[in-house]
């Protein structure tokens, strides 16, 4: 149960939604077995959907574990599309090149090692899209960069919003995670109610937020 949705909602969704093929399923059958968190099915269906209608030609992820987001964001982007990833663990790194490499996309993800803390300052780029499915309690670190680097227009998703029910429900917050809770809170507080944005809470997968960034900043 994922605390987000009734748990016959989720498997329907689940069912009704194309299975993914080839070496994608053997990436999804690696995560499950080596408990790495990827997106769940029904948020890739919506990236993959809203992929296909923004046509973004440059999305910041932030946290690639093995590479398999990066990956299916990849395969919905036009030929000229690119992916930066950023992820601060050496074992995924290596997962996720040799993933990536599979697909023969090694010229179309980028992956920087770094804590995202320490390597957001030092981009550069506009992106018309940003990811960002790393620490949960960060999300309100890393936005001012996501401003700065996201194009007049740009989307941010965000992963995890709902993080287990516990956002929207005291009752089911764990006592170690509290840290997160508040922090989400707040992130979610801030996107929704800045004018500056334009955002939509969804309960999908463990709860995504899809924010639109109404206004160029960066002029
Ligand atoms: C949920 S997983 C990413 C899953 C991936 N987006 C997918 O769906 O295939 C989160 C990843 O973010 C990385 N991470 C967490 N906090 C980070 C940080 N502050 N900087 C860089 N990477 C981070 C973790 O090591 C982990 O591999």
């Amino acid at each position: 149960m994922s605390n987000i949705n009734e748990d016959y909602i989720e498997d329907y969704i689940r069912e009704v939604i194309p299975e993914s093929t080839g070496y994608l399923k053997e990436m999804e059958r690696y995560a499950e077995e080596n408990h790495v968190p990827i997106i769940h099915p029904e948020v890739a269906q919506f990236m993959k959907v809203l992929i296909n209608i923004k046509k973004p030609k440059r999305i910041l992820e932030i946290g690639a574990a093995i590479g398999y987001s990066s990956i299916v964001m990849v395969n919905s982007m036009g030929i000229e599309g690119k992916v930066v990833t950023i992820e601060r663990r050496d074992d995924m790194i290596e997962l996720a090149r040799r993933n990536i490499e599979k697909y023969g996309y090694h010229d179309r993800i980028k992956i920087i090692k770094g804590e995202a803390q320490d390597v957001l300052p030092n981009i550069e780029d506009t992106f018309d899209m940003i990811f960002l499915d790393a620490a949960k309690s960060k999300y309100m670190d890393f936005l001012p960069y996501c401003i700065k680097n996201l194009a007049k227009e740009g989307v941010i998703i965000s992963d995890n919003v709902l993080y287990k029910g516990m956002i929207a429900n005291d009752d089911l917050v764990v006592r170690r995670q509290k840290t997160i809770v508040r922090r989400m809170r707040e992130y979610l507080d801030y996107i929704c109610n800045n004018p500056m944005f334009e955002s939509s809470i969804i309960p999908i997968g463990d709860g995504v937020a899809l924010t639109y960034k109404k206004e160029d900043t960066n002029e």
